[in-house]
């Protein structure tokens, strides 16, 4: 039996800088009836207002392949990766055991429209991979081309095998395929696969239920949250999920380096030395006092946006851009440490406030301000301190 299912009959979701249709189950779309089709899980048809995108979030053990049909789409991940995607380029990565992307429309004017693609590939927990390759248009003009395929035939993009046994490829026209036969209701892998796109969702309750007994809690073990800078409950301030993920996963930023940079200071106020001693010693501690003191504000900000703040030193050496400091510099060099360290942290703020800005969300906005004012003055008062 063939059922067809016009595209308008998709789930819908309109955030404003983001229009997105949802052929399956995805975000606060969810219909038991369409939950995917076999390992195929995710298609949304995206369109990305000029100027705005995905801030940095964080995926794991899933082939994702984007296909952008107008526009432009400007990639960043945690591999070190940076592409545009441009009409005709397939990108896929897998994510395995833990990625961090972003994606952004650059254009001035023009809409992104793409589609997003997710397989759940047979393996999980792999090192993380990327490809990116262009189609004519030509060779997709009349008649399928093979674009994706788990063997890589007739130079498609490569993706892990999926679960399912077989060799399905998936191909494409150039217009997007429309499902051919019935969604099947959710079944068993369906029902994990939520389950998994919920723990990625929300890693501190689906810890908690880890803990719990049943077949759930044991499907829900194997799944390591990629990121703690998630959503724990609904919140509706008019910002929307993914970009408070976006913003509290900035914040944490500033906020290792906020922490980071007050330690490295209070570290020299007690071990500086030479004839400027009083002056140095003084000066240090002003700011590692200021730097204390904006370290709950940032931290109480994530935790406003509905994210977990980080709190150990492990994950601020992780998510901060100032580096230690070994062993006790003389005084000049301390200077020159604190100069960078203020610089570094005025650049994280930097990164964050357009992120602030696209969600229109004047509390970050007005605390990035601050710390970067105060940052800024820092710098220039320790730079005073090295003019001849
Ligand atoms: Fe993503």
């Amino acid at each position: 039996m063939i059922e067809l299912r016009r595209s308008a009959e998709r789930g819908h979701a309109n955030h404003g800088w983001l229009d997105s249709y949802h052929s399956f189950s995805f975000a606060d779309y969810h219909d038991p009836r369409h939950m995917g089709y076999s390992v195929l899980r995710v298609i949304n048809e995206d369109r990305v207002k000029p100027g705005s995108g995905f801030g940095t979030h964080g995926h794991r053990d899933m082939e994702i392949i984007s296909y952008v049909l107008e526009g432009s789409l400007g990639h960043k991940d945690s591999m070190g990766n940076g592409s545009t995607i441009v009409p005709g380029d397939v990108q896929r990565m897998s994510a395995g055991r833990g990625v961090l992307h972003s994606e952004y429309n650059h254009d001035k004017s023009g809409v992104t429209h793409f589609l997003q693609i997710w397989v759940e590939p047979d393996v999980t927990g792999i090192e993380p991979s990327y490809e990116q390759k262009h189609f004519a248009a030509q060779e997709k003009r009349g008649r399928l081309r093979l674009i994706v395929s788990p063997d890589g035939a007739d130079g498609s993009v490569r993706i892990h095998p999926w679960r399912a046994a077989g060799s399905r490829s998936m191909g494409t026209s150039s217009a997007p395929a429309t499902p051919s036969r019935p969604t099947p209701a959710p079944s068993s892998s369906s029902r994990a696969w939520m389950r998994k796109c919920w723990c990625s969702m929300f890693p501190r309750l689906s810890a908690r239920l880890r803990q719990s007994n049943g077949p759930g809690a044991r499907a829900l073990s194997k799944l390591a949250p990629s990121t703690k800078l998630e959503p724990i409950m609904h919140i509706d301030t008019g910002i929307p999920a993914k970009q408070r993920a976006a913003i509290a996963h900035g914040l944490s930023r500033m906020l290792a380096d906020t922490y980071l940079l007050y330690l490295k200071t209070h570290n020299f106020h007690w071990n500086v030395e030479g004839p400027m001693f009083q002056t140095l010693h003084t000066m240090f501690m002003g700011q590692y006092s200021e730097a204390w003191n904006a370290i709950d504000p940032i931290a109480e900000r994530i935790r406003a946006l509905g994210h977990y703040a980080p709190g150990t030193y492990k994950e601020y050496l992780r998510l901060g851009s100032i580096r230690e400091t070994d062993g006790v510099p003389q005084a000049g060099k301390m200077i020159k440490l604190l100069i960078e360290a203020q610089e570094a942290a005025v650049r994280t703020a930097r990164s964050v406030l357009p992120l602030a800005e696209s969600a229109d969300d004047q509390p970050t906005l007005d605390l990035l301000t601050q710390r970067m004012d105060m940052h800024e003055k820092n710098a220039w008062m320790l730079r005073s301190l090295l003019k001849k």
